[in-house]
C-alpha cells in the first residue's frame, strides 16, 4: 500500500488538463431541464421580481424563447401554466384550450424536436391554492385524482412529451397511466415528482405561479424534511404505481435523498433545483458577495455528484452558455 511520500493525492491536480482527465462528475446540458411559466393572455413578457432573470410569457411569446433554448442545446422545458380564472376545483387546468394547451402546440410549431414537459398540479388554477380539491378544510386525494388524470391527457392531447404530476396525492400517478393508456397514450413517459417535501424553497415560486395557498399549508400531502426512510417509499409507491422517472425535490437541502434513491432504485432520477435555490444565489450574486458562475456549476456538479441523472433548474440557459464559451 502507497503512503507518502510515495503517494502524493495532490499529483493528479497539478493541471487543468490533468484535473479534467480524473473528473468524477460532469454537468451536462444534455440532462438539464428548464422551467418556464405560461400566463394566460396577449403580449405578456414580464421578468419574476424574486427570480431575476426569468420570465412570465403569454403562449404567442414563446416562439423565439424556445428557438433560443433550443440554440442553446437544452434539451428539454418544463411548463407551468398561469390561467386567467381560478375557480374551487381547478377548471382552467384540464381545459382542452386552457394556457398549456395553447403554449404546447406554440412551441411544437416552433421547436418540434424540444421536448416538451409538463407540471400537472391543481395549485396553480385553484381559488384556494391547494394542489387538490377542498372538502371540509382538508385536501381530498380521491377526488382529486380524476382531475390529475383530465389535466395530464389535456396536455398530452395538445403535443406534450412528458407528463410530470407535482400535487402528491397517493395513487396519481396510477390513475394518470390508466386514463393515457385508455385514450392511447401507452407511449407517454411519466416524470414524478415522487418525493416532494413541504419546502420553505418554493417560495419565489409561489409568487411566480401564484399558487400560495389561501388557508393553511401544504404539510397534509407534502412531505416532512426530517424523513428520508419515507421519502424510499414514496419512490417506491410511484415505481409501482408506473413512475417511469422520479423525482426528488428540492435538491441542494436533500443531497442525503437523491443519494439515497439513487442506490435503492435503477430508474432515471431527476432533481429539482427550486425557485429558493435559484433566488439565493441571484441575491447574493447581485451583491458582488458570491462568483455566480462558480457558484452554479458547484452546486449543480454537487446535485451530479449525489446522484442526479437529470437536473431541472433556473440556471439552465446561462449554464449552456458558460459551458460553450469555455
Ligand atoms: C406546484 C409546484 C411547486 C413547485 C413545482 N410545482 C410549488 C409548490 O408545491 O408549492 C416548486 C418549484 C420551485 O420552487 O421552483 N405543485
Amino acid at each position: 500500500m502507497a503512503i507518502f511520500p510515495q503517494l502524493r493525492l495532490r499529483r493528479l491536480r497539478r493541471a487543468e488538463s490533468l484535473r479534467a482527465l480524473v473528473q468524477e462528475n460532469r454537468v451536462d446540458i444534455g440532462d438539464l431541464v428548464y422551467p418556464m411559466f405560461v400566463v394566460e393572455g396577449r403580449g405578456i413578457k414580464q421578468e419574476i421580481t424574486s427570480m431575476p432573470g426569468i420570465f412570465h410569457f403569454s403562449p404567442e411569446q414563446l416562439p423565439p424563447e424556445v428557438e433560443e433554448i433550443a440554440r442553446l442545446k437544452i434539451p428539454a422545458v418544463l411548463l407551468f401554466g398561469i390561467p386567467e380564472h381560478k375557480d374551487e376545483v381547478g377548471s382552467a387546468a384540464y381545459h382542452p384550450e386552457g394556457v398549456i394547451p395553447q403554449a404546447i402546440r406554440a412551441i411544437k410549431l416552433a421547436v418540434p424536436e424540444l421536448l416538451v414537459v409538463t407540471d400537472v398540479c391543481l395549485c396553480e388554477y385553484t381559488s384556494h391554492g391547494h394542489c387538490g380539491v377542498v372538502a371540509n378544510g382538508y385536501v381530498d386525494n380521491d377526488q382529486t385524482l380524476p382531475l390529475l388524470a383530465r389535466t395530464a391527457l389535456s396536455h398530452v392531447e395538445a403535443g406534450a412529451d412528458i407528463v410530470a404530476p407535482s400535487d402528491m396525492m397517493d395513487g396519481r400517478v396510477k390513475a394518470i397511466r390508466e386514463n393515457l393508456d385508455e385514450k392511447g397514450y401507452q407511449h407517454i413517459p411519466i416524470l414524478s415528482y415522487a418525493a416532494k417535501y413541504a419546502s420553505a424553497f418554493y417560495g419565489p415560486f409561489r409568487e411566480a405561479a401564484e399558487s400560495a395557498p389561501q388557508f393553511g399549508d401544504r404539510r397534509s400531502y407534502q412531505m416532512d424534511p426530517p424523513n428520508v426512510r419515507e421519502a424510499l417509499r414514496e419512490v417506491e409507491q410511484d415505481i409501482n404505481e408506473g413512475a417511469d422517472i422520479i423525482m426528488v425535490k428540492p435538491a441542494l437541502a436533500y443531497l442525503d435523498v437523491i443519494r439515497q434513491v439513487r442506490d435503492t432504485f435503477n430508474y432515471p432520477l431527476a432533481a429539482y433545483n427550486v425557485s429558493g435555490e435559484y433566488a439565493m444565489v441571484k441575491a447574493a450574486a447581485q451583491r458582488g458577495w458570491l462568483d455566480e458562475r462558480q457558484v452554479v456549476l458547484e452546486i449543480l456538479t454537487a446535485i451530479k455528484r449525489a446522484g442526479a441523472d437529470i437536473i431541472l433548474t433556473y440556471h439552465a440557459k446561462e449554464v449552456s452558455r458558460w459551458l460553450q464559451a469555455t
